[in-house]
Formats: structure tokens, sequence, C-alpha cells
């Protein structure tokens, strides 16, 4: 059985992520594809736990290494639940947000620097990597504006408050976007970076092209 593909989809909160991995979950269910769609942090029952913690903003401070390593921890469940039984079923996976994102926001936003990121990410997670990344990147005034208007609507709504990161300082973010830039140019063969402040069709179309290059050269059906 041929390995599958993962595909992660990366980004900064209000960038628009979540739609584009609905309707790329969509193109490719259509096609037959069916993917497997998770998240991080998140996407196993322990996930949640450690999700909730790590995002509720009523959540006691917490340090920076131990933000670093729940992400892990979630990462590690994620991993051994989901992702590798799907690859080794020969599945696409497609999961939002992976360690990119811990570079970005922990080694970028809280300074802890990439290199224990990537150093962590060897012990935990092996030499797996996505065969795909897409990088929405709008600018940062619009994912700060549509992070904190959602962040708003959903305590209006149901009182969930996964608010913890988007209470961070716009400096935090100016980091955490410089970082995911600083990936998308160390490692341009793996992260195909989106930027500017385009339409969801236009971002939609560019995720499919992109993913259809790399069903192709994996021997999958596009
Ligand atoms: P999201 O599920 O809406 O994308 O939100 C997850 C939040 O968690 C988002 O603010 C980014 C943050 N995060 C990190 O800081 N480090 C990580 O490793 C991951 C996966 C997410």
């Amino acid at each position: 059985m041929p390995r599958g593909l993962f595909i992660t989809l990366e980004g900064l909160d209000g960038s628009g992520k979540t739609t584009q991995i609905k309707r790329l979950a969509a193109w490719m269910q259509k096609r037959g594809l069916n993917p497997v769609v998770t998240r991080q942090p998140g996407g196993t029952a322990t996930g949640d736990r450690v999700r909730a913690l790590l995002l509720d903003s009523g959540s006691t401070p917490i340090a920076p290494m131990a933000e670093m390593a729940l992400m892990f921890a979630d990462r590690a469940q994620c991993i051994a639940e989901v992702i590798e039984p799907a690859l080794a079923a020969g599945k696409i996976v497609l999961c939002d947000r992976f360690t990119d994102s811990t570079e970005a926001y922990q080694g970028g936003g809280r300074e802890i620097g990439s290199a224990p990121v990537l150093e962590l990410h060897r012990i935990i997670c092996g030499d797996l990597q996505p065969n795909l990344t897409l990088l929405l990147l709008p600018s940062l005034d619009v994912c700060l504006e549509r992070a904190r208007r959602r962040n708003d609507r959903a305590i209006a709504q149901n009182g969930a408050d996964e608010g913890r990161f988007e209470q961070e300082q716009d400096a935090f973010y100016r980091r955490v976007w410089l970082k995911y830039r600083e990936i998308a140019k160390r490692e341009p063969d793996r992260v195909v970076l989106i930027e500017g402040n385009l339409s969801i069709d236009e971002i939609h179309e560019q995720f499919v092209e992109a993913v259809s290059e790399r069903l192709v050269t994996a021997g999958h059906k596009a």
C-alpha cells in the first residue's frame, strides 16, 4: 500500500484558514479522494482537552515552555491516533496547523526561537513532515481585525471563549507573521505561500492548483 499524502494548512488567526480547509475537503470529496481532516490543537479526545486548556482566555498564565510542550503533547496524540494510521492506510490527511504553527507562535511570537521547536519536533514527530503546506498570509491588519471580531462573536453566541491568543498584542502577531514568512523562504519546496488580501474564491483556486500538482506527483488522480 503506497503511503498517503500529508497536507497541512497554516496561517495567522483570522487568515480564513478554516473556511478554506472546508472547501478543500469538499473539493477532494467530490473527486472521491476522501481526506481525513484533523486539526491541532485538538483532533482527538485528549487533544480537545489540551486545546481547551491552551485556548481558554480564562486559563491561568501558561509559561511559554509549557505552552510549547502542550502543543507537542497534543501533536503526539494526533500523530498516533489519526495521522500515522491514515497515512499508513494510503489516505490523504488534511491537518489544520502542525509544527509550523509552533515555530511561528511559540518560536516567533513567544520568542523561544526556532531551534528548540525544531529539536522537539525531531524528538516527538521523528521524520514526519508534511508533503505540502498551504500557508495563508493576508496582511497583518486584516488578520487581526477578523480574528478579534470572530472571537467577540463566539463569546456573544455561545460563551465559547477560545481567545487566549487573540488577546495578544500586535507586536506578538507581527513576530508570528514574520516567522511564517521565514519558514516559507527556508522551505520553498514544501510551503506554498499565499499572500495578499485575496477573495475566498481566489484563495481556493490557488489551493486547488497547488494540491492538484502534488496529487499528480504522488500518483493520486487529481
Ligand atoms: P485555530 O484552531 O483557530 O487555528 O487556533 C489555534 C490557536 O492556537 C491559534 O491562535 C494558534 C495557536 N497555536 C499555537 O500557538 N501553537 C501551535 O503549535 C498550534 C498548533 C496552535
